[in-house]
């Protein structure tokens, strides 16, 4: 039931109605009687600097932040944790009396989904893809010690791009391949950022295939939708072991949730209301 003491944390994105947040973080917070409520906010960005000042002096603990404000929104808070500001990009704000600071618990999300399997320190992790979500697992993956990051992306030079961010923000060198010269031998990790095979578009041919891949490899598509990616069925073929998109929206939300309230949630009952909300 929704009292006076009732504390108020949502999502701010235009569109948000298709949000996935506000079904886990309502689970979660039930579950554990918290005194929480999750709502979505629909704010265009002409909005977007009223919304969240607006949000503070309500009194407002957390929000979300989504497509498309999550580069806008960093020029209204009074802080930024480490790995939001080297990926340039929040989707995470906690609001105390006196600031406002911003996360990113994208790039942590992804690292968790894959360390339900395998433990990224040291490993070599080939990343397809060089837009927003790659830039978020990149530096999270390197923050958390990888030893060597390739990346291979349909315009080279958007690669390239990352790479010198990387290389200027951490010292650290990646690799720049294209997809016809991808070698994966020698790889541990192959995640999968691009939209291929993203609903509607199922049919469409993965841009790796399981003869390019092996038993010990981890294969993650972050693609939640269909939840077995044709890209997945062929690291099933191959034998590699698989982590769904799923995975990092639960841990995502994880992440935010311990933000705001201290509390590690089961990631069981996020994972639940994010399958009965899909329809799974
Ligand atoms: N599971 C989760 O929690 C989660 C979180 C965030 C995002 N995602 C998913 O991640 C995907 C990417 O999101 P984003 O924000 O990073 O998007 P983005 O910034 O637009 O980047 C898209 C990337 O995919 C590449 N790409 C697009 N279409 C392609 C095609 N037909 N063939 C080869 N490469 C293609 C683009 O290459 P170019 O540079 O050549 O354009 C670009 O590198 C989406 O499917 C999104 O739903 C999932």
């Amino acid at each position: 039931m929704i009292t006076g003491k009732t504390a108020l944390v949502g999502i701010v994105g235009d569109p948000v109605e298709h949000s996935l947040s506000p079904p886990m973080h309502n689970a979660a917070f039930q579950h554990l009687k918290l005194d929480y409520v999750y709502v979505p906010f629909h704010v265009p960005a002409k909005n977007l600097e009223n919304a969240i000042k607006g949000a503070k002096d309500m009194g407002i603990k957390g929000l979300n932040i989504t497509i498309p404000h999550k580069t806008a929104v960093i020029r209204y808070l009074d802080e930024v944790d480490q790995a939001a500001q080297l990926i340039g990009a929040v989707n995470t704000l906690k609001f105390t009396e006196d600031k406002i600071k911003g996360y990113n618990t994208d790039g942590v999300g992804a690292v968790k989904a894959i360390e339900e399997i395998i433990t990224v320190k040291d490993k070599k992790v080939v990343i397809m893809g060089a837009g927003g979500a790659a830039r978020a697992v990149a530096f999270q993956l390197i923050l958390n010690g990888i030893q060597k990051l390739s990346i291979a992306n349909r315009t080279p030079e958007k690669a390239e791009q990352l790479a010198r961010d990387i290389k200027s923000k951490l010292e650290f060198s990646s690799r720049v391949v294209n997809f016809s010269e991808l070698e994966l031998t020698s790889t541990d990790i192959l995640i999968n950022t691009t939209p291929v095979g993203m609903h509607p578009h199922e049919d469409q041919k993965p841009l790796v295939t399981s003869e390019m891949m092996h038993p010990e490899l981890v294969v993650n598509d972050i693609i939640y939708n269909p939840l077995r990616t044709g890209f997945l069925k062929e690291a099933e073929d191959s034998g590699a072991k698989t982590v769904n998109g799923t995975k990092m929206l639960v841990y995502q939300g994880v992440e935010a949730f311990r933000i705001w309230t201290g509390v590690n949630p089961p990631v069981e009952v996020f994972t639940e209301a994010l399958m009965e909300t899909l329809g799974k």
